[in-house]
């Protein structure tokens, strides 16, 4: 009795101790209690009675993603919470997902759950969901749970605990505890002196040995302390175990490592003492991945069996806990076999068992696959003892890493970025995008015009659309060439992972090469003295720098070159003597000019545009005066790159230019100058000089005194004046000829030769126009005079061929009267024409003058006269007077019968093909009546 009483004064003593710590609990928290009475009725709590364990699953509609703890309540309103130790050594297994939902498996033989006779057993639990708010909201379950099933020994593995429990006693020490225990003091007595640790022990354990693998005792106390679940119910023992105990070990069991609590407990029995060998061994591996199947390997025969003499009794598989059946097996894929020494599960990757969950590891995206099969295993040893062991085993992949694909499904025809990024699971949110030029919240994108949307998959997972416009700003563009764009979307995915919050980004970068750029276009005209231009811009404005000739066009020369701009055109007028232009050819009267404008593209320094315009300018190269003047204008042509004009000289080196610079040089002279030479040809006396590089610089060429510059020697300019009577024709040049660019300039000229008639002899003073008619006497003389006029060329001479008189203006007309014949007075005429010599030094040029005299006369016809009026002509022409011929020609005297003509050379004299006439001479009236002439 003594005995019994000291047990029961200690359980008294329990209750005392754990319900003062129940009243601070409940004295410092209000908690809002759902009363017990309502559990059933709250939807998102679920209990589920499976076997020797307990369900209890929490949805997150109740927990709502906050935190949550659970209670363990006793029979006695112990409140005890359930921390990750208190659960591994009690026998609660609590497990949730990202979610929120919970799961909670509680062994039916836990420390709180009360129990009669081992059959039905009392749990009952509290649930605390922490809200934003203070105070959380309590959720209290209570559930009772049938299980008569208990094997001989029970084995139950779950994330957290490994628990065994055996049958303690054989029915008979069963039935005898319940009675009074027969007491012997003695023995008692003898116990304890001789084994010290029995007097401490409770429940009738006395001595406990734990295997790590070697033996360690231990005392109950100390065990319960360290923090193993031992229990007694009326016929069992159950002992529990954390994997990461100290008296625990692991194994590696044909391939599959192992955790094994195994423990020897002694029973102190009055007079002798009952030993029980408990073991449990849970698996911690064994599971192998494939993208497509996860492979749990179990070890057949495992460290629970003692001998090979085993009979299975049954193979089961559970998810979640609770057993399926093989027509749910099939439906799922799932496959349990045996293969030689290893039982074997098989779990499709995927499937609805288990779910996905994105992670973000370095940034990445990852994925992990959970699922929580249950593998049950029933046999016996040598016909006796039999075994029931369970495995609650979650599964969680590895991180997969599950980069999303991108596909591109841009046109660049319609201008437009349209790419596809996924898949993603659905608990990946995009939240915003970053371009280059910033960052935009979905919203806000799609706001902007950028289309930013989501696209279901059927297996709920998910990708993103993107279409974004070439234009849009995000955009960036960059010419790669002259003519081909690059656009490229550089964007920053930022994806946010629910539930946890967790961020990661993903970049993408698309090119697209679109040839797609308008050039600016050059176009041009030419008046007489401007290139005008005309610059069109091409669709990229004006990105371009103009390079006129050699030199960049500034603003400066811009203005200077009228130079006018708007949105889409640009106009120059370029004035074609202008430094930027140059000089292609020179002809007689013009001047061919060339315009080379280049637009080049400043950043990459790309030709957009190469534009030349070639024009022929109006421009006098050579002139050619009556007074024998020669002018020569020599530009500096772009075939002849080095020349320097102001170098250049006439034959006569010492003939510089009268004006020259970088580009011209402009020749002035006489014809009887700077070794001008002179040709006479049939028609025409040429003039003729070159223009070239003066000798002073080959000179110094040749001393080597300056550096050699190689000068074309080339630049040859022959500038020739023809000259006709009163008429100018007549040009010049031609220099060596040059592959594609003849030089060329034309020189107009006119040599001017008159017949005039002077007012007396001494030829000083000339009738002129306003004068005729002019009225004179018959018989009164008529001065003549043929001049060469204006050239001061002393080597030409005058000589006349033939002069006549008609009596009308028209020089052929008829009748008509020689008065020179072939240079020589008209023998048959009665009043011979006299020619007068040139006193020598009169006169600046005496070749140039032939002067005669007659008489005035009339025409008479059967005598009357028949018109009053003469007009006098003469043919002319010029000749060497160096050379022979013509000009050195005699006339035979009156009297000679030698009047033999002499033949003119054909080569060098100037037949006067301009009519030499006079005006109309009249006669007086008062010579009418007698004048006559037959
Ligand atoms: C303890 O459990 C037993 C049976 O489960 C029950 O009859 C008894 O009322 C409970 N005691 C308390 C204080 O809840
Ligand atoms: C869901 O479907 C998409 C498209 O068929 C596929 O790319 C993706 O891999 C699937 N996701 C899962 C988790 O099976
Ligand atoms: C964009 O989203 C990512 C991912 O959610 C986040 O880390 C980042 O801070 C966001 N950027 C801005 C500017 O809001
Ligand atoms: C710009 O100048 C061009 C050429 O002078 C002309 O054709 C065009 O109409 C002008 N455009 C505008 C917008 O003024
Ligand atoms: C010849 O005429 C031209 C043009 O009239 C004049 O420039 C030049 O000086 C004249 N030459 C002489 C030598 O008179
Ligand atoms: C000759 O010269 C005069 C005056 O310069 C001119 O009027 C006339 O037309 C010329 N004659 C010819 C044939 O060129």
């Amino acid at each position: 009795m003594t005995w019994l009483f000291g047990i029961f004064t200690f359980w008294l003593l329990m209750v005392m101790v754990l319900a003062q710590k129940t009243f601070n609990v409940l004295s410092t928290q209000n908690f809002n209690v759902v009363p017990a009475h309502n559990f059933n009725q709250q939807t998102g709590l679920t209990t589920d009675c499976l076997g020797s364990y307990m369900r209890l699953t929490v949805d997150k509609s109740l927990t709502l993603g906050n935190e949550v703890e659970f209670d363990a309540l006793s029979n006695v309103s112990h409140i005890e919470s359930l921390t990750p130790s208190l659960a591994a050594k009690c026998g609660f297994s609590i497990d949730s997902d990202p979610w929120g939902n919970y799961k909670v498996f509680a062994s039916l033989l836990n420390c709180f759950s009360a129990s009669e006779d081992d059959s039905e057993f009392d749990i009952a639990m509290r649930v605390r969901v922490h809200g934003v708010k203070g105070e959380p909201d309590v959720f209290e379950v209570e559930k009772t749970c049938s299980y008569d099933q208990w094997a001989p020994r029970e084995v139950l593995c779950t994330q957290n605990f490994m628990e065994v429990s055996v049958n303690r006693l054989p029915e008979e020490i069963t039935a005898l505890r319940r009675r009074p225990m027969p007491r012997s003091p003695k023995s008692d007595y003898q116990w304890t002196s001789t084994v010290p640790e029995a007097i401490t022990s409770t429940y009738n354990i006395w001595r406990m040995v734990f295997f790590t693998p070697n033996q360690k005792a231990m005392l109950l106390e100390d065990a319960l302390r360290t923090g193993y679940g031992i229990t007694t119910t009326r016929s069992r023992l159950v002992l529990r175990s954390g994997y990461d105990m100290p008296e625990t070990y692991s194994e590696n069991v044909n391939g599959v490592p192992m955790r094994i609590f195994r423990v020897t407990t002694y029973f102190k029995k009055q007079w002798s003492v009952t030993m029980l060998d408990t073991v449990a061994a849970c698996p911690t591996g064994g599971v192998s991945f494939t993208d497509e199947m996860i492979t749990w390997n179990f070890p057949r025969v495992n460290p629970l069996m003692r001998s090979l003499e085993i009979s299975l009794l049954g193979m089961f598989m559970g998810i979640d806990g609770k057993q399926i059946d093989s027509v749910q097996m099939n439906a799922r894929g799932y496959v349990l076999t045996i293969v030689d020494d290893q039982i074997i599960m098989k779990l499709p990757m995927g499937g609805p068992d288990g779910y996905y969950k994105s992670h973000a590891v370095n940034n990445q995206y990852h994925i992990t696959y959970n699922i929580e099969p249950m593998l049950e295993l029933l046999w016996s040893e040598g016909g006796m003892d039999a075994t029931r062991y369970k495995v609650l085993f979650p599964i969680k992949t590895p991180f997969m890493p599950s980069p999303p694909h991108f596909v591109d499904f841009t046109d660049a025809d319609q201008r437009m970025f349209d790419v596809l990024l996924g898949p993603f699971l659905y608990d990946t949110e995009l939240v915003n995008l970053t371009f280059s030029t910033g960052v935009l919240t979905v919203a806000e994108a799609n706001a902007r015009g950028i289309n930013i949307q989501e696209q279901p998959f059927q297996n709920g997972s998910k990708a993103f659309r993107l279409k974004v416009d070439f234009s849009d700003s995000v955009v960036v563009s960059t010419q790669a060439d002259v003519t081909v764009t690059v656009y490229t979307l550089h964007v920053t995915f930022g994806f946010m992972i629910l539930p946890e919050y967790m961020p990661f980004s993903h970049t993408l970068s698309v090119d697209v090469n679109l040839q797609d750029i308008i050039l600016p276009t050059v176009s041009g005209t030419c008046d007489e003295e401007n290139f005008y231009v005309l610059i069109t811009f091409g669709n990229m404005g004006k990105n371009f720098n103009i390079m006129m000739g050699v030199r960049d066009l500034t603003p400066d020369r811009g203005a200077e070159y009228d130079l006018k701009e708007n949105a889409t055109h640009m106009s120059l007028a370029v004035p074609f003597l202008s430094t930027d232009v140059v000089f292609e050819l020179m002809y007689p009267s013009s001047l061919r000019a060339r315009l080379d404008l280049l637009l080049w593209e400043p950043i990459n320094k790309w030709t957009l545009s190469d534009f030349s315009l070639a024009c022929n300018f109006p421009m006098t190269m050579t002139e050619c005066f009556s007074n024998g003047t020669m002018s020569a204008l020599a530009v500096k042509v772009e075939s002849v790159p080095q020349l320097d004009p102001r170098q250049l000289t006439l034959t006569d080196h010492s003939c510089k230019p009268k004006f020259s610079n970088d580009r011209f040089a402009y020749f002035s002279f006489e014809a009887n100058s700077c070794g001008t030479t002179r040709r006479f040809y049939d028609g025409v006396v040429m003039y003729q000089n070159e223009i070239t590089l003066g000798n002073e610089l080959q000179f110094h060429q040749q001393n080597k005194k300056v550096p050699i510059i190689p000068l074309d020697p080339e630049y040859r300019v022959t500038m020739s004046c023809f000259y006709t009577l009163n008429d100018t024709q007549t040009v010049a040049f031609s220099t060596k000829p040059r592959e594609n660019e003849p030089l060329t300039e034309t020189g107009f000229g006119e040599m001017q030769v008159v017949l005039r008639l002077a007012r007396d002899g001494s030829y000083s003073n000339f009738y002129v126009k306003e004068d005729y008619p002019v009225v004179q006497y018959l018989r009164s003389p008529l001065f003549f005079e043929v001049a060469l006029l204006q050239s001061t060329d002393p080597q030409i001479e005058i000589v006349l061929e033939n002069c006549w008189t008609t009596m009308k203006e028209d020089r052929n007309s008829t009748p008509r009267w020689d008065l020179i014949v072939d240079g020589c007075v008209n023998q048959a005429d009665h009043y011979e024409t006299v020619f007068h010599d040139i006193i020598p030094n009169s006169v600046p040029n005496p070749s140039h003058l032939k002067r005669f005299e007659i008489q005035m006369f009339t025409f008479v016809l059967n005598d009357v006269v028949f018109q009053d009026q003469i007009f006098v002509h003469c043919d002319a022409v010029l000749c060497d007077s160096e050379s022979d011929g013509i000009c050195k020609r005699k006339c035979p005297s009156p009297f000679s019968s030698d009047g033999k003509k002499v033949r003119r050379a054909a080569t060098n004299v100037q037949s006067l093909g301009t009519p030499l006439s006079s005006g109309k001479i009249v006669l007086s009236s008062t010579d009418l009546v007698s004048g006559s002439q037959s």
